[in-house]
């Protein structure tokens, strides 16, 4: 198989384009592409410090290096941001996710912050899955979201960027279907504005590149990620929407580009319509954190969650509340 480009040998046919490319080749054009959906999408219009969050897989760090690449281009600040959610379970998968993240934060000398569940805010992931009926990955999630949050606007950031690629984005789509969370698929979009509330832009701008191109990119260009999966991810490949993952990736094969116009379509044709439409509720305050909540609720679900597993609030929700 040939270059489409330069005739050299080539590393990938992309189907749904019809090309096949060479290693610069391919780096090339998958790196034009990045800059054509930051400008396409707006991602990071009129960010000034965009804080990235790293788990140490292959999307954030592949992430990271192409927001570095942008930073340079645009003249945004870069920060990196680092949970060690606790989980260990004889693997020592936190720890050697941080350590990943904090060697890609320094091989590019990008300022960062490693924030410990436990040390600041008393709890891991592992106790969680012990002590509390849900299933972990959900507590897990629940917890990254606002921890992401919270550490990015302490730091001054206007925009957080996570890894989500386009395989992601396609299940929430599928499931808004299938199952009807259309809630899930409005809230996390490729680029959520500020609101009351939340003081950062979110944004994830791997939307649309495909799980297995920002894998071979990053294997091309020799990043240090890691391969070991969560430990708890057999228990997450039960629930249904990592299912419609698997699903999502056979029709692609027999339909290449139905993944990508599955969510392009989404995002220019059907977003717009439904966001006109949705309310937008009123949130509440939590009375512990200080932070949102969903409507009517007094206390934010991570705050519940924190007061099972350690009987406490934040010390910064006490002296807020002193
Ligand atoms: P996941 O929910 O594991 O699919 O992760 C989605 C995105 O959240 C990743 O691409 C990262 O940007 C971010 N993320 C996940 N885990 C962590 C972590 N431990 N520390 C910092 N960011 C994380
Ligand atoms: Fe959160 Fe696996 S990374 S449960
Ligand atoms: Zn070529
Ligand atoms: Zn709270």
């Amino acid at each position: 198989m040939k270059c489409s480009i330069c005739g050299k040998e080539a590393v990938r046919f992309i189907p749904y384009a019809n090309i096949a490319l060479c290693k610069e080749h391919f780096i090339q054009w998958f790196e034009r592409r990045f800059f054509r959906h930051l400008e396409e999408y707006k991602i990071l219009e009129g960010s000034r410090k965009v804080a990235v969050a790293v788990s140490g897989g292959k999307d954030s760090v592949t992430l990271l290096h192409l927001l570095k690449k942008a930073s340079e281009r645009y003249g945004f600040e870069l920060f990196g941001i680092t949970i060690d959610l606790g989980i260990d379970r004889g693997t020592q998968y936190s720890r050697k996710s941080v350590d990943i993240a904090v060697y890609n934060f320094r091989q590019l000398n990008v300022e960062y912050e490693v924030v410990s569940l436990k040390d600041s805010y008393g709890f891991t992931i592992d106790e969680s899955k012990a002590k509390i009926n849900r299933p972990v990955c959900s507590t897990c999630g629940l917890v990254k979201r606002y921890v992401m949050s919270e550490v990015a606007e302490k730091n001054g950031a206007d925009t957080l960027a996570t890894g989500h690629n386009l395989d992601d984005m396609a299940q929430y789509v599928l499931s808004a279907y299938v199952h009807g969370d259309l809630e899930y698929v409005l809230r996390n979009g490729p680029v959520t504005p500020p609101k009351p509330g939340f003081q950062v832009k979110k944004v994830k701008p791997l939307f649309l590149t495909p799980e297995e191109e920002i894998l071979h990119y990053a294997l091309l260009n020799g990043f240090q990620f890691i391969y070991d999966p969560c430990p708890y991810s057999e228990e997450f490949k039960r629930v249904s929407k990592e299912k419609l993952g698997l699903i999502i990736k056979r029709v692609e094969r027999d339909y290449p580009g139905f993944t990508v116009g599955l969510v392009r379509t989404f995002e220019r044709e059907i977003r717009p319509r439904l966001s006109a439409e949705s309310r937008s509720e009123e949130l509440g305050r939590c009375k512990i954190c200080g932070r949102a909540t969903s409507p009517g609720r007094d206390i934010c679900s991570f705050c519940s969650i924190r007061i099972k597993l350690t009987g406490m609030g934040t010390s910064q929700s006490e002296a807020r509340n002193s």
